[in-house]
Formats: C-alpha cells, structure tokens, sequence
C-alpha cells in the first residue's frame, strides 16, 4: 500500500513515487530515515582528500545530504526511483539513476560506499555488496544500515514499525532483510573486513517525538512539522532488528 491508495505488493519501488512528498517531510513517513541518515553520517570521518568521492547506494531523496555538509565529499547518489533522484539534486546530490547491482561507476572510485536502508530492499543483496565493495578504493570506507532477517525484526519493523507513523504501511518484504552474518561474511569476500552493531530510536526520544507529532497534527493539520529534536539512533547490544555496520576495504 502507498501514500496514492492504490495497492502495491510489498517492496514494490513505485511506492516510492507514490510517496515521494514524503521524503523531506520530518514528521512525515521517511521520519525515521532522517534519524538513521545522521547516524549514518556520524560514521563518515572527513574527507582524506579534496575531491573525494562519497557513493550513497540507495540515495532516495538524499537524506544523507545535510549531514556530510562541512565533511568535504563529492556526493554521488544512486538510485532506482527517478522522483527520489530529482530531490537528491535539489539537495547537491550528483545523481545516477541506477539499480546498486549494477552500478555504472568505476572500479575503486569511491573513498566511502553508503548504503543506507537499503540492502533489505534489494532482491540480490549480495550482488549490492559485491558493488558497493567493488566501487571502494583500498583502504575506503564502507558505511551501511540495514534490517536483520530475524523473527523478532519480521515483528518490530513490519507488524508493529508498520503501523506507526514513521514507516510506510507495505515498504519492506521481510523475506530480503539480510542476516548480519552472512553480509559479513559477503564483504570479507570482497575484501571489506565489516564490523556491525546493533542501534535503536532513543525510546524517550521516539515516544516525546510521537506526541509532539500527534499534538501538532490536532491543532494544525498533519502536514506540520513538530517543534524539537529528533530522536537520536543510539547503540543497542543486539543485532537482532536494526544494525550498522563500517568496515574498511583491504589494500
Ligand atoms: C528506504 S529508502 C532509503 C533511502 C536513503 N538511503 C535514505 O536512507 O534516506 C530505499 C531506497 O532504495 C532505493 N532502491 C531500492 N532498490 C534499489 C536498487 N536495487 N537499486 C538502487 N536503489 C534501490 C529506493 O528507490 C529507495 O530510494
């Protein structure tokens, strides 16, 4: 299901279109995206070198944008969803419409891959991490966040995620998250030794959050923006739903 009404399977990318007012909306559907994108960025050290080159696999509308701001990274998104592309570009996004499998860049091109809520989108989610390793420069930097395939994620980021307001209803097919042991192992395959953590919404953060949200929307409409912070994603000590993972390309 999507934000136009009309009925798409689970995992369907023209959800994307359907929802793409969403994207820069902070109290809107992708609200939990914006929280991940900092904590995401928070991972990428300065840039090594003027003109370095960041990949943000999966890009979407380029969320990660703001956050890499002062960093010093040429950022190049790439994409399978056109509308997500063109608010990328608004946002200084050097944009490829692409699908990550297959991504029509260089070999060790990049001195950071980002493949930020991705890899559980993509039906070959190793074919995504043999590219992402394979655009990496030795000694670049991988970056990436993703849903485990476990029971317990299937409950917290479907059925009950799902139904909150800060993930749209039919985004994930929980049959392509991916385990944290076998990306593992797939990135050492490609040479990135892949280090992972678990990470969560702040609770307070998240539940003051969803009150402010629900407040603002009863008194001006839902499309207002809640006054004050976002949750902050914290570290967790399970894998098991959510997880980051960094990991360094051997030379
Ligand atoms: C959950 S969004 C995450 C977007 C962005 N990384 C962020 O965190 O804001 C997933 C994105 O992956 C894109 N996507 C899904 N499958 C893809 C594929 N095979 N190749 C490239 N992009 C893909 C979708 O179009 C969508 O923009």
């Amino acid at each position: 299901m999507s934000a136009g009404g009309r009925v798409l399977p689970p995992n369907d990318p023209r959800q994307y279109d359907d929802l793409a007012d969403e994207w820069w909306r902070p109290d809107g559907v992708f609200a939990m995206l914006h929280w991940l994108a900092r904590a995401r960025a928070a991972l990428v050290p300065p840039a090594p070198r003027p003109g370095a080159l960041l990949v943000d696999l999966g890009c979407g509308a380029g969320l990660l944008a703001p956050h890499l701001t002062g960093k010093g990274y040429r950022h190049v998104g790439v994409d399978l969803t056109r509308s997500a592309l063109a608010q990328a570009a608004e946002h200084g996004v050097t944009v490829v419409n692409a699908d990550a499998t297959a991504v029509p860049l260089a070999d060790g091109c990049a001195d950071v891959v980002a493949a930020g809520e991705v890899l559980e989108h993509v039906p070959d989610w190793r074919r995504a991490v043999a590219e992402a390793c394979r655009l990496l420069r030795p000694g670049g930097l991988l970056v990436l966040d993703t849903l485990n395939d476990t029971v317990l994620c299937r409950l917290l980021a479907v059925e009950i995620g799902e139904r909150l307001p800060t993930v749209p209803r039919g985004i994930h097919d929980p049959r392509l998250f991916v385990d944290h042991r076998q990306l593992i192992a797939e990135c050492a395959r490609h040479g990135v030794d892949l280090r992972v953590r678990g990470v969560r919404p702040g609770l307070r953060g998240t539940l003051r959050w969803l009150v402010r949200r629900a407040r603002a929307a009863g008194r001006r409409g839902p499309q207002s923006t809640p006054a004050g912070p976002a949750p902050e994603i914290k570290p967790t000590w399970s894998t098991a739903v959510l997880y980051q993972g960094r990991g360094v390309r051997r030379g």
